[in-house]
């Protein structure tokens, strides 16, 4: 059997085109990149800031058409795909980003934030607002939440509202990228135990970016490390862990000093 998700030579390449500084070097954001993810497993991927995480992670789902490479989800080759094509197959994968404020349009209550996304996925008008309610007990809130703004949550509620508007399509592979950053340290715990709750739940695969070892640790089957575009390592977690095959993920490891403190039992 292939694997769910299929990353072969994916490169991002971007070119700048500002008059300010005409003779700009390409970016080469990510190179030649390949891995596999198996279905309902969860891929880690680490790297320093400005190593392409998260331009590998737009490329990954075509939001950003790679400038080479090619990319399966579920057997279906993205680039083979028609603009409404894609949109189609978006609803499989979807992408949760870092900051859930600027997630949530402010004049738009739940309802009508969710209700966007259920529409978009098929969903007629008349099921909506049960199907609202669905998403918003999945993720830990209750219906009353409905009619709300966004403003009236905290950021770690408004992260579950993200998630459940991402779940409105019932995507199989999400996406994760530093989804609990800017959280309090407090608050990260219950959205990653959410994660990895709903993960079990509707067999969801992810590919879970973040800077944060301890918790790239906590939640992989697999970790990829990216440096400067490149994938410089990537394995089943515990080997990466224990036997870092490059030097860089040994150095990303020394300065995450509390790594080794890690309770492996809480991994599944
Ligand atoms: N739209 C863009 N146009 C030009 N350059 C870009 C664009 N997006 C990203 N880059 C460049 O690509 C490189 C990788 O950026 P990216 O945002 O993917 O890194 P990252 O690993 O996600 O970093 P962080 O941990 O800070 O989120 C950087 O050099 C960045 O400046
Ligand atoms: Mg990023």
């Amino acid at each position: 059997m292939s694997a769910f998700v299929s990353v072969e030579n994916l490169s991002q390449t971007y070119t700048a085109r500002s008059w300010l500084r005409p003779g700009l070097a390409p970016t080469h954001a990510v190179r030649n990149v390949s891995f596999t993810i198996e279905r309902n497993t969860v891929m880690g991927l680490a790297g320093e800031s400005g190593s392409g995480k998260s331009t590998l992670a737009r490329a990954l789902v075509h939001l950003e058409r790679p400038t080479a490479g090619e990319v399966r989800i579920g057997g279906i080759p993205l680039a083979r795909l028609s603009r409404r094509g894609l949109r189609k197959a978006r609803r499989r994968m979807q992408i949760v980003f870092q900051d859930p404020h600027g997630a949530l349009n402010p004049r738009l209550r739940i309802r009508h934030s969710l209700g966007e996304a259920l529409a978009n996925a098929g969903v007629p008008r008349r099921e909506r607002a049960a199907h609202a309610i669905q998403l918003l007990r999945l993720v830990g809130l209750a219906p009353e939440h409905l009619d709300r703004y966004p403003r009236a949550f905290s950021g770690g509620q408004k992260q579950r509202i993200v998630i459940a508007r991402a779940l409105a399509g019932n995507p199989e592979f999400l996406v994760l990228d530093e989804p609990v950053s800017s959280l309090d340290v407090s608050i990260q715990a219950q959205i990653i135990n959410l994660l990895m709750d709903l993960k079990q739940r509707l067999g969801l695969t992810y590919l879970f970016i973040s800077h944060d070892l301890n918790l790239v640790s906590y939640v992989s089957d697999t970790i990829g490390i990216l440096r400067e575009g490149w994938l410089v390592e990537h394995g089943p977690a515990d080997e990466v862990l224990e036997r870092p095959r490059a030097e860089y993920t040994r150095a990303l490891f020394g300065a995450s000093p509390s790594l080794h403190r890690a309770p492996r039992a809480l991994r599944s």
